[in-house]
């Protein structure tokens, strides 16, 4: 197997852990969500994140992969900071969420940027396309969450 072909899979199960472990976290941050806007943004996100799981599940089967997850240690210190900050400062929820949030966000993006990339490499349009939309769903909910720092 090609390097490509290794660095591709792993990435897909990286994601692939981000991903699940969202749809898992998602509820129990929206639970500390105080204004209406950033609920409302982080629930139509929440939808997305089902959208990318089933995205990254085609994929898996049309590279006749089992579905595996690989953990992410930068993920899962991000998700550390963020729950640290929101015990350590109690005045602004909502700030810490977004700012946290946002983090993840990119942190996502730059592995479907990279996941894109090899995917361009090996000419796998299709693939390319499907998970392109998972990318543009990112940065735009990360745009979102900046535009309520504001
Ligand atoms: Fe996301």
């Amino acid at each position: 197997m090609s390097q490509l072909s290794k660095y591709l899979q792993e990435s897909l199960k990286k994601l692939y852990f981000i991903e699940n472990s969202l749809i898992d976290e998602f509820p129990l941050i929206l639970q500390k969500v105080k204004s209406d806007d950033l609920k409302q943004a982080m629930q139509l996100h929440y939808e997305e994140i089902g959208d990318h799981v089933r995205r990254l599940e085609d994929i898996f089967v049309e590279l006749g992969l089992p579905l595996e997850e690989m953990e992410s240690p930068s993920f899962r210190e991000l998700l550390l900071e963020g729950s640290e900050a929101l015990q350590k400062f109690d005045e602004n929820p909502d700030l810490l969420i977004i700012c946290a949030a946002i983090k993840v966000e990119h942190t996502k993006m730059g592995h479907y940027v990279s996941f894109l990339h090899a995917l361009k490499e090996q000419k796998n349009k299709k693939l390319h396309t499907k998970l392109q939309m998972s990318l543009e769903e990112e940065l735009n909910v990360s745009k979102k969450l900046e535009s309520l720092l504001s």
